[in-house]
């Protein structure tokens, strides 16, 4: 069980029986949390599995992006798993780029600081982006497959902590899966709730639902400069500008 105080300065009474925990909490601020998406257990084995089901619709969808990158940009890239990312992001410019990679785990980190980034300047990061703090703002940020871990309470907040970290007129490339009224069809909805029963019953990811993640970026303002969907409208990957 993990218990993560969100303001270090609350005071928090936690006591046990052997029964059952008793929680006595001061503050809203506590969140009380089993599963807080960090992807460790299954981290050897997570390309295998997603090329399995998707194919490489979700390596096409986050590849396809990197054209946008401007030269000499500085990245933020937070939820990279394995960081095959930064392998392709080193085909493009095999130098000048200053990323940071946040991810909250540590074998993912421990894959990714295996990838060829050729001279870029890489900066890994161990930690859920909610607990990673910058001065930097960033020309182009990229989350790929985050927010649809996320509850909707943890997904406003992720969002606004980045949308501070980004640049005005900077890049935010965004994919995720979609599904809606408008494309849902019978299998994606029971693709989605199996994967998200696997994952439940691996104690990862704590949603049950996908949000929204566009109606945030429209009343902050940002412009679509491209969207397109894969594996049959499943897979969104949107270019915001700020
Ligand atoms: C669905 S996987 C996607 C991995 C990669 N983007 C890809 O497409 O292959 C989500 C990744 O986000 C990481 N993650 C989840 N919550 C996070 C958080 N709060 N901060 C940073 N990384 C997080 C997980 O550990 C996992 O590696």
């Amino acid at each position: 069980m993990c218990i993560k105080l969100k303001d270090q300065s609350v005071k928090t009474k936690v006591y046990s029986t052997f029964e059952s925990p008793v929680l006595i909490l001061d503050t809203q601020y506590l969140i009380l949390n089993t599963m807080n998406n960090n992807y460790d257990k299954i981290a050897n084995h997570y390309d295998t599995l997603s090329r399995l089901v998707f194919f490489k619709s979700q390596v096409n969808a986050q590849v396809n992006q990197l054209q946008y990158l401007p030269k000499d940009s500085s990245v933020l890239i937070v939820g990279g798993g394995t960081g095959w990312i930064l392998e392709e992001i080193a085909k493009i410019y095999p130098s000048g780029l200053k990323l940071v990679y946040v991810e909250i785990s540590a074998k993912m980190i421990a894959l990714s600081q295996k990838r060829n980034c050729k001279s870029n300047q890489v900066e890994f990061v161990n930690l859920g982006i909610e607990d990673f703090g910058t001065d930097i703002v960033f020309d182009v940020i990229l989350t790929p497959f985050l927010f649809d871990n996320f509850a909707e309470q943890r997904a406003a907040k992720v969002f606004d902590q980045l949308n501070e970290y980004l640049k005005k007129d900077g890049l935010w490339f965004l994919v995720d899966f979609s599904l809606n009224k408008n494309n849902g069809n019978w299998w994606k909805w029971l693709l989605l709730k199996s994967m998200y029963s696997f994952f439940k019953l691996l104690g990862i990811v704590e949603a049950n639902q996908l949000i929204d993640m566009h109606v945030y970026f429209l009343n902050e303002g940002y412009k679509i400069l491209e969207r397109r969907m894969y594996y049959g409208d499943f897979i969104k990957a949107v270019i915001f500008k700020k």
